[in-house]
């Protein structure tokens, strides 16, 4: 059995589209004024008609399992976070798979909303340290913009597009994910929520017509119970890592809005310097939005081996959680064997031993 699970690979991609504020003052009653003020969004990333969440899960994927120097036939599972998937089913994680050509790898999706993310790693750390596998592709990936309602002005300014991922693999290391906590509150669902198209309201004309196949949302109660479970969870997933705030190098919190991100830093008395925030340019990317920040944080210098993250996360459900792990970082040119290179090991091992002296 494992020790532990850590992160050996990472990357995301982002449409090439980008939608600025200015372009949505032209689709709704809005300023820029408004969205930047309001909820630090300058610009978002708008998947193009031939793109999907699975389409851009695979593009991410490709740079994590590069950066792991690990190869699609060697992957036990892909697991993708998402709420705007391919289809009701089959899982988009199935769509990512063979895309990839992970010949091998088990795939399926899982559905948090905004904590999809952070869910998809517990379920992965808990499968690697068990023994069950040793690697795991984690992806959150979104395409929210199918799922907007362009008529709304206090939803359609606030999401976009986009996909991150990292691959989590065993290790002996003493460190790793160190600490994962989720929780949940099924009793305000309906304060973000997609109405119709499931089984409770399958989709109908009528639905279509009122818009309930899109994205509803009550902000302002949303505001206010995020900023509160962000902070709780982070304090709890500390506790079970037994590490303070001030240990923590990097807060890589869920990018929903630049004030609620404020306000939970304040709550924990933790500076914003030693947290990481995008959302001017990606604005809410849902379940993509910590792997895409993990990915940007790396290329920016903000992560460095060893260094204490605390991942932190809110959602629709309503759900929330939060993360502590130990980054580990690239490979040094050497990687832990895995169960080929482990075979492949052995196989040279015998004929290094059977070679005529
Ligand atoms: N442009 C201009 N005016 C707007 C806009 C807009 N885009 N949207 C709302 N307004 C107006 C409102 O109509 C209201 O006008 P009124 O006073 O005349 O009625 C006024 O601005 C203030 O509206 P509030 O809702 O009080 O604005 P608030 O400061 O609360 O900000 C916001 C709204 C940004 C949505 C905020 O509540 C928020 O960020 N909530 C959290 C949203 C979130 O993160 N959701 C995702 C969670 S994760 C997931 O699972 C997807």
């Amino acid at each position: 059995m494992a020790k532990n699970a850590v992160i050996t690979g990472w990357g995301f991609y982002a449409p090439s589209r980008v939608m600025t504020n200015a372009e949505l003052e032209r689709i709704v009653d809005t300023s820029d004024e408004w969205i930047t003020s309001r909820t630090g969004i300058r610009e978002r990333r708008i998947a193009s008609d031939g793109e999907t969440t699975s389409s851009m899960s695979t593009r991410a994927a490709r740079v994590a399992l590069d950066r792991a120097r690990l190869r699609p036939q060697d992957v036990q599972m892909i697991i993708v976070g998402t709420c705007s998937p391919d289809y009701v089913f089959p899982a988009t994680a199935c769509m990512v798979q063979n895309d990839l050509g992970a010949t091998r790898a088990g795939a399926f999706d899982i559905e948090a909303a905004c904590t999809s993310f952070v869910s998809a790693l517990a379920v992965a750390r808990g499968m690697v340290v068990s023994g069950a596998i040793q690697n795991a592709v984690v992806i959150g990936a979104e395409t929210l913009s199918r799922f907007l309602n362009w008529k709304d002005r206090t939803t359609c300014v606030l999401f976009g597009d986009g996909a991150g991922a990292v691959v989590l693999e065993a290790s002996n290391a003493s460190v790793g994910i160190e600490s994962v906590i989720l929780h949940s509150d099924g009793s305000q669902a309906e304060k973000l929520m997609i109405p119709a198209g499931g089984a409770r309201i399958p989709a109908t004309q009528g639905t279509l017509d009122r818009g309930q196949h899109l994205i509803t949302m009550q902000g302002g109660d949303v505001f206010k119970l995020a900023v509160k479970s962000m902070a709780d969870a982070a304090e709890e997933a500390l506790a079970e890592a037994g590490l303070g705030l001030d240990d923590i190098a990097l807060m890589v919190p869920h990018q929903a809005n630049i004030r609620i991100i404020e306000q939970v830093a304040k709550r924990l008395h933790f500076p914003m310097e030693r947290v990481f925030v995008n959302i001017q340019r990606y604005g809410n990317t849902s379940a993509a939005s910590i792997p895409i920040a993990i990915a940007e944080a790396e290329a920016m210098g903000r992560l460095r081996r060893g260094d204490k993250v605390l991942l932190v996360a809110f959602g629709g459900g309503f759900t929330w959680g939060a993360s502590v792990l130990e980054w580990f970082g690239a490979h040094d040119g050497v990687r832990p064997p895995g169960p080929l290179e482990r075979a492949r090991g052995a196989i040279e091992d015998v004929v290094e031993r059977v070679r005529p002296v």
